[in-house]
């Protein structure tokens, strides 16, 4: 089932070919999707101002450090498949006299709508994220987009004053706003001739009011779907600022595999899966670029990640699973991918935030861990609108049930003097040693290289099904990392152990 399909040898090598030319690596990248879907919002995000949870104006106060930690940039709301039947004037108005609805997509229970338009957009503001909000085309009107965008966006006019009414004065800052979600599916099960009309017909009425300026973005196809891009790039590019796209590292929709409890077949099988996301994005950018060469249309993947089975005795329609250094290895590997096309990839959005598949944190009434993922999108922090540095890496390729898996995925970015390197290893059993040139970032000084510091931290666990559990020490966060070892000022050789993600600051 595993084979190693090419060979490098016995040492890694990474090229890194800095460029002026190379693409900025959108902070955007580092979003998150936040939808009613179990315990993302409600327990995860919002407990309510009486809660005995320690909160501001009713949002969990170890959630806000950690946003804030995580320097979110962006989070997606209301969903996913809710937002193609969240009605946003259910979510308005005193809380008491919020109408109730069943959330039909997962597990049928009770929205009570205490968290809507108000408490997402200042929670955005509170800890100061752009919001992306996802509007309803599979069961909503025309009339019911125009008339909330202009609730949250506009300084006068009968929203405006509605909005007013119920205590918010000033209109809040909305960029990002989806026109559906998933249409091809639990948006409205269209066809992609179909939607491509229904989109033109929507975005005409996503007006800019008041110096607002919105990022129409389309519902795109699905995985490798690239058919649904070309209609919808086709019929609409001029008319769209982004287009979707989803991925999800599932393989078969029927057996997921469980979160924890893996072998390391199935292990291997996920990286795998997780390089393919790279022939899906350049499948779709390729589609892209017929009809906007210039790059203006963003490729946004606003919902991505792992999916397992739901962790034993939870409700199945909450999604809520746990994260091992499996989850950390698969963000890593992905994250550098996605920095590969910054060109056209303007956003993702890791599917979900808090407590929904592959989630930065997990709450249990008043506990708060923060997973292994979590742990990697810190790390990353640097590369946040940072200018790519492309590079090559020469080492072994694995064969896993017919995909390819080079042993060590890497990535490299520069930003404020200061070169960050980012390694995986996804051998489980071996480390690997890598020899990094630094000569193409040194600068020289007087025909010399001038001198740099190197520090590292490393995300490694004894064992790749640890995770952070529940009232016990953390088994999987970030370590100073003392691997790696500058030789003549140039040459930077690596030991990056077994199933590994290492960052390397150089400057
Ligand atoms: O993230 C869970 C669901 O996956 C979303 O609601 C939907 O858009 C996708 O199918």
């Amino acid at each position: 089932m595993i084979g190693v399909a090419g060979t490098a040898g016995a040492e890694v090598t990474v090229t890194l070919m800095p460029s002026e030319s190379a693409p900025i690596i959108a902070k955007e990248m580092y979003g998150q999707f936040t939808e009613h879907l179990g315990n993302c919002i409600y327990g995860g995000i919002w407990v309510g101002e009486d809660s005995k949870i320690p909160n501001t104006n009713g949002y969990r106060n170890d959630v806000i450090e950690a946003i804030r930690e995580l320097k979110v940039p962006v989070m997606r709301w209301p969903g996913g498949c809710f937002a193609d039947e969240y009605h946003w004037m259910d979510g308005i108005g005193p809380r008491s006299e919020r109408p109730r609805m069943v959330n039909t997509n997962w597990g049928g229970t009770v929205e009570d709508n205490s968290f809507g338009t108000h408490e997402f957009l200042n929670l955005c503001e509170l800890v100061g994220v752009e919001p992306y909000i996802s509007g309803n085309v599979g069961s909503g009107s025309v009339e019911e987009i125009q008339k909330w965008i202009e609730y949250m966006t506009a300084t006068d006019g009968p929203m405006a004053l509605l909005r007013k009414k119920n205590g918010r004065e000033k209109p809040w800052k909305v960029k990002y706003f989806g026109v559906g979600n998933e249409t091809w599916g639990c948006g409205g099960n269209m066809t992609a001739e179909y939607y491509s009309d229904i989109y033109r017909r929507y975005q005409t009425y996503c007006k800019n009011y008041s110096g607002n300026t919105l990022y129409k973005i389309a519902s795109g196809g699905n995985a490798s779907d690239y058919h649904w891009t070309d209609v919808c790039m086709k019929n609409a590019a001029k008319m769209m600022d982004g287009i979707s796209f989803h991925y999800y590292y599932v393989d078969d929709w029927a057996a997921k595999g469980s979160a924890t409890d893996f072998s390391d077949d199935n292990y291997y099988m996920t990286m795998g899966h997780v390089y393919d996301i790279n022939a899906a994005i350049e499948g779709h950018s390729k589609v892209m670029d017929k009809y906007d060469p210039e790059r203006r249309v963003g490729l946004m993947i606003d919902e991505w990640g792992t999916w397992w089975d739901v962790e034993p005795g939870t409700n199945p329609g909450h999604l809520f699973q746990q994260n091992t250094m499996r989850d950390a290895l698969v963000a890593a590997v992905s994250l550098n991918i996605f920095h590969n096309h910054a060109a056209r990839v303007k956003m993702a959005n890791i599917a979900q935030f808090a407590n929904v598949l592959q989630a930065m944190l997990l709450t249990k009434d008043e506990q708060m861990v923060k997973t292994p993922t979590f742990y990697v999108f810190k790390m990353y922090i640097p590369h946040m609108d940072a200018r790519l540095v492309p590079l090559k890496v020469d080492c072994d390729v694995l064969e896993v049930h017919g995909r390819k898996a080079p042993v060590v995925s890497a990535t490299a970015s520069q930003k404020d003097g200061r070169t960050t390197i980012s390694l995986a290893n996804i051998l489980l059993d071996k480390a690997q040693e890598i020899t990094i040139d630094l000569g193409s970032i040194i600068p020289v000084k007087n025909g010399k290289p001038v001198a740099v510091g190197v520090q590292g931290e490393i995300i490694s666990a004894k064992d790749i099904h640890d995770f952070n559990g529940f009232g016990e020490a953390e088994k999987v966060n970030i370590k100073p990392f003392k691997g790696a070892d500058l030789k003549n000022k140039t040459v930077l050789k690596v030991k990056l152990p077994a199933a590994s993600v290492v960052t390397l600051s150089i400057g």
